[in-house]
């Protein structure tokens, strides 16, 4: 399985998202998580990991991929924000599913709008899209973006990913999400964790 995570707007998980999809599919068999963002922050997290005893499986960088796919099941690819066709056609070519996180504000879905355009102008049916950070309750942007976007026919993840500062502590120590300290820790993993188990159609 090779799971690529994208975007057209910075900052909407895609990155958190590689980590803890790249820790769930470890356990199902071995995985390496490709860093294809120039700002490395997929290679940061595992550098910081290092103290703490590191992640359950490898990061590299994309010149670095060939050499280490070898004996690797699965894979997830981070990307960088980008909202160039020429790069999109190659991200869709080079995985089996594509994730488009967002968050649930406008700026995020008016972007997240014109990457599914662009998905359908070219014919391209196997992505998804996660709502990311979505506010706890009484705030309802979260649920009010499932339905705007379940009118408009985008295939949906199921499951969500909560707002939690957990998964900002978890990037700061180089850790997942469910080796913080922190209450709300345990939930937030079972949330990626859901997403996995969908994504395996489990
Ligand atoms: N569910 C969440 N709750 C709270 N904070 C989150 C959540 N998911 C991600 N974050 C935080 O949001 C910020 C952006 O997340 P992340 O780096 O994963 O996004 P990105 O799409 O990879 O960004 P970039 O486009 O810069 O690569 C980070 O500070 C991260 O810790
Ligand atoms: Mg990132």
């Amino acid at each position: 399985m090779i799971i690529t995570t994208a975007s057209f707007k910075g900052g909407v998980a895609k990155t958190t998202t590689a980590i803890h999809l790249a820790a769930y599919l470890q356990t199902k068999g071995q995985t390496l998580l490709i860093d294809g963002d120039n700002n490395r922050s997929a290679t940061r997290w595992a550098e910081r990991s290092l103290e703490r005893g590191g992640l359950p499986f490898k990061v590299v960088g994309v010149n670095q991929s060939a050499k280490y796919s070898k004996g690797c099941e699965h894979f997830v690819i981070d990307t960088e924000a980008s909202a160039e066709e020429e790069e999109l056609r190659e991200i869709i070519d080079g995985c089996d599913l594509l994730i488009l996180p967002t968050t649930p504000d406008t700026m995020s879905l008016d972007a997240l709008i014109q990457t599914v355009e662009l998905l359908r102008a070219l014919g391209i049916d196997k992505y998804r899209v996660l709502l990311t950070r979505v506010p706890p309750p009484p705030r309802r942007e979260g649920e009010e973006a499932r339905e705007f976007l379940t009118e408009a026919g985008f295939p949906l993840f199921k499951g969500k990913i909560r707002e939690a500062v957990a998964f900002q502590k978890a990037a700061n120590e180089g850790v997942l999400v469910h080796q913080v300290s922190d209450r709300r820790a345990r939930n937030a993993w079972n949330e990626y964790s859901a997403i996995g188990k969908e994504v395996f159609g489990e």
